[in-house]
């Protein structure tokens, strides 16, 4: 742990909002420096054999060996812990380094984990192949069923319930304080497509929430993080299990997090506002027929969303008529949007779930949850709304002239 005092005159004094605690929280080991050092050491020289065996069984030491802790990557957790409302947050080297260590941490052989269907596709693909080889059983349930979550749940072998909101990529809105009310098994919130500033699970009474933080909170496309928080107890558990699988944060990335944290409610509140305008623009379109977004009167997670959130999001979806080829014809034409996977950046994404982040899925499945071939994602990025809309509509226009 870091001796090196918190310069006072940098954090306090707090404040109570999220907006300020995201430019206060996370200063652990920054003395005067506004920005935050990184400390790029694997390893840390010991004072004798008492001080290694001390540092070696500690929990999560941050001066002993990077893979069990390191400053940076832990200012980035107190930081994450702060806006989530926890007692810790742990960071991985990626949002499937979370996933993967989550559910590794927390079920064996012969436990049962209740998940809803339209999780991120790299989740499923985890639990259909990785957690079913391990004897670990998933049951899938249809998350805009009331209760669906807690009726599947099989009291003393359920050890995990595994719930994302907004979903991937149809931006459907799961009922958290549902969720929290569970009893028995642990519950978990991929709460990405919110951020924490966003939304905050845990306040439900979930016991974790999960963050691919590649995503808005690093906010750049230069980092590849995950992140969960939740109890100081249970963030141990699961440290204990990961430090052995070793998918850790690289402090260059836990930097970039804590840099996007900085920045995140000015970027929420563009994104958040185009995201809106693009949404209403797309859905009077008579080629598009259907947008999910969680903002639109339309949706029906839009109330509870409005309740239980603090922004509708910066990613929407829609569905074009013409399917596949009209989307293969749209993206060719498209000069300020790029095709490419991922959210929560600078640039404007389109994504075709059905070939990327979904493409390992069965295509019956995917056609049951709705990711069909043409279904096309947005990450809107920081352009201004009008450009991306011309960009948007010029490009469906053209492709359907062809
Ligand atoms: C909702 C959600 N969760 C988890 C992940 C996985 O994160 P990563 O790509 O950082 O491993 C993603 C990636 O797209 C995602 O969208």
């Amino acid at each position: 742990m870091s001796t090196d005092p918190v310069d006072p005159g940098v954090s306090a004094p707090t404040g109570n909002h999220s907006a300020t605690r995201a430019i206060t929280a996370g200063r652990r080991g920054s003395g005067r420096s506004l920005a935050p050092p990184i400390w790029a050491s694997s390893t840390w020289s010991s004072t004798g054999l008492d001080d290694t065996h001390q540092r070696a069984t500690a929990m999560r030491d941050t001066e002993f060996y990077s893979r069990y802790g390191n400053p940076t990557v832990a200012a980035f957790e107190d930081a994450i812990a702060d806006l989530e409302g926890a007692e810790a947050a742990l960071a991985f080297a990626s949002g499937m380094g979370a996933v993967a260590a989550t559910v590794l941490a927390l079920c064996s052989s012969g436990d049962h984990i209740v998940a809803q269907r339209d999780l991120y596709g790299g989740t499923l693909a985890f639990l259909d192949n990785t957690a079913r080889r391990l004897g670990i059983e998933t049951t899938y349930i249809d998350a805009t069923v009331p209760d669906a979550f807690s009726d599947a749940v099989r009291p003393g072998r359920t050890t995990l319930v595994m719930a994302e909101t907004p979903s991937n990529p149809l931006l459907g809105i799961i009922d958290l304080d549902r969720l929290g009310a569970i009893r028995g098994p642990f519950t978990m919130v991929d709460s990405t497509f919110a951020t924490p500033l966003g939304q905050n699970p845990l306040a439900h009474g979930v016991d974790l929430v999960l963050h691919s933080a590649t995503k808005g909170i690093a906010g750049h496309n230069d980092a590849t993080l995950g992140v969960i928080a939740g109890e100081a107890e249970l963030i141990d558990t699961i440290w204990a299990s990961a430090v052995l699988h070793g998918a850790v944060a690289s402090p260059y990335d836990a930097l970039n997090g804590l840099r996007g944290i900085r920045s995140l409610n000015a970027r929420l509140a563009h994104q958040t506002a185009a995201a809106q305008i693009i949404a209403e623009a797309l859905e009077a379109h008579r080629s598009i027929t259907a947008v999910h977004y969680p903002g639109l009167m339309s949706h029906p997670g839009h109330e509870l969303a409005a309740a239980q959130m603090r922004h509708f999001g910066t990613v929407l979806s829609c569905r074009v008529a013409g399917g596949r080829d009209l989307v293969a014809a749209i993206f060719e034409r498209l000069e300020l949007c790029r095709p490419a996977t991922s959210l929560g950046g600078p640039e404007t994404l389109v994504t075709h779930p059905a070939t990327s982040a979904n493409v390992a899925m069965d295509p019956a499945q995917r056609d049951a949850v709705g990711i069909t071939e043409d279904l096309v994602r947005i990450s809107v990025g920081l352009e201004d709304p009008a450009d991306i809309i011309a960009d948007l509509i010029g490009a469906l226009n053209a492709a359907q002239e062809k």
